[in-house]
């Protein structure tokens, strides 16, 4: 069958619309809302408001970039939780009307599952069990997925995820939002044991994550220090900060997929485009002889290509949404929605 499916995301404050045939991207248009650069952090009412705007200017730009007509559209994806709500509903209402137009079905994305098929899109053949670490702004998570759509969530964060971690550390460091790929950069060039920030690998054998103790850690630190030597070190201490941040990720990673025995691992959502995760875990991997995946950089941070493939796995199996589907901006992803 061609298949021809049409994704859209607007979880939080990137708009994007991409267009999947057959697992092939036809195009991907993200449109990332600079009005929240300002203020450090997500505004909801501005993302929403940002997403009005773009939704309809960016669907077309991903249609014309496919060459597809919108007729020629044979389902549409679209992240209905979780996320910013007012965010979701501009998405989701937008992709209602036009799968009602156009008399195709319409399937509702859990966008958790979305950044794990940004992974299958770029390695359709990943084996099960496969094990994933899902890090992000609003996600740390280690999903155990024993077949397509059948998920274990064996670990998640008890309060921050380590993207926020990321973005509030930069935010107090002085630097730009999103912090991630700032501090990322300029550890590049410093001293990861210039400080020792604190790891919370929490008591016992236990896979979740907490991360609010290392953004205090650094609070604490900063506050005895003045400017001048914040900016003399901040290589060192954006190295060191980072550091205690994925050093927890990686050995809670390694010791799941012994555990489980996994056949392959994965690390997917926007903090698996930091440079140190990807090339610490790919050396763990390779030293264990699990085959480990990564998706590309630019479907790691929020896109509808991710949302693309998941739906079209989806349709492909039968399993569309009802017309009547809500926005749901806690969806966990071992929840019956
Ligand atoms: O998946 P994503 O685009 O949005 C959410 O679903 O949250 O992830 C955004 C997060 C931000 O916290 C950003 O700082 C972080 O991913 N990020 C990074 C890097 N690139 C993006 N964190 C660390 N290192 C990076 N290179
Ligand atoms: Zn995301």
């Amino acid at each position: 069958m061609n298949s021809c499916i049409l994704g859209i995301e607007t979880s939080c404050d990137e708009t994007s619309a991409a267009v999947i045939s057959n697992g092939t991207v036809l195009s991907s248009i993200v449109s990332s809302q600079a009005v929240h650069e300002q203020f450090g952090g997500v505004v909801p009412e501005l993302a929403s408001r940002a997403h009005i705007r773009l939704i309809i200017p960016i669907v077309e730009q991903a249609l014309q970039k496919a060459g597809v007509q919108k007729e020629n559209i044979n389902g549409v994806a679209v992240t209905a939780g979780p996320g910013l709500v007012g965010a979701l509903l501009v998405g989701l209402n937008f992709g209602k009307g036009l799968a009602q137009a156009l008399e195709i079905p319409l399937v509702g994305i859990n966008h958790v599952e979305g950044h794990i098929y940004g992974n299958f899109l770029a390695n359709p053949g990943i084996p099960f069990p496969h094990l994933t670490l899902v890090v992000s702004g609003g996600h740390t998570q280690l999903v155990l997925m024993s077949g397509h759509f059948s998920y274990k969530v064996i670990g998640r964060s008890r309060d921050d995820a380590v993207g926020e971690a990321f973005d509030k550390g930069a935010k107090m460091l002085g630097l730009g939002y999103p912090g991630g790929p700032l501090i990322d950069q300029d550890a590049q060039e410093g001293n990861a044991n210039f400080h020792h920030f604190p790891r919370a690998y929490l008591k016992g054998s236990n896979f979740d994550f907490s991360y609010s103790g290392l953004k205090t850690a650094l609070m604490i630190f900063l506050q005895t220090k003045d400017r001048e030597y914040i900016t003399t070190q901040m290589k060192n201490i954006c190295a060191s900060y980072q550091q205690a941040a994925v050093e927890v990720l990686v050995r809670k990673t390694v010791t799941a997929a012994r555990q489980y025995n996994a056949n392959s691992v994965g690390v997917v959502g926007g903090v698996a485009a930091n440079s140190l995760l990807r090339s610490w875990l790919h050396m763990e991997m390779e030293s264990i002889g699990i085959p480990f995946y990564l998706p590309p950089l630019i479907y790691c941070t929020d896109n509808a290509a991710m949302i693309a493939c998941a739906g079209e796995e989806r349709i492909k199996r039968g399993m569309a949404s009802k017309l009547d589907i809500n926005a749901y901006p806690s969806w966990q992803l071992d929840d019956k929605q």
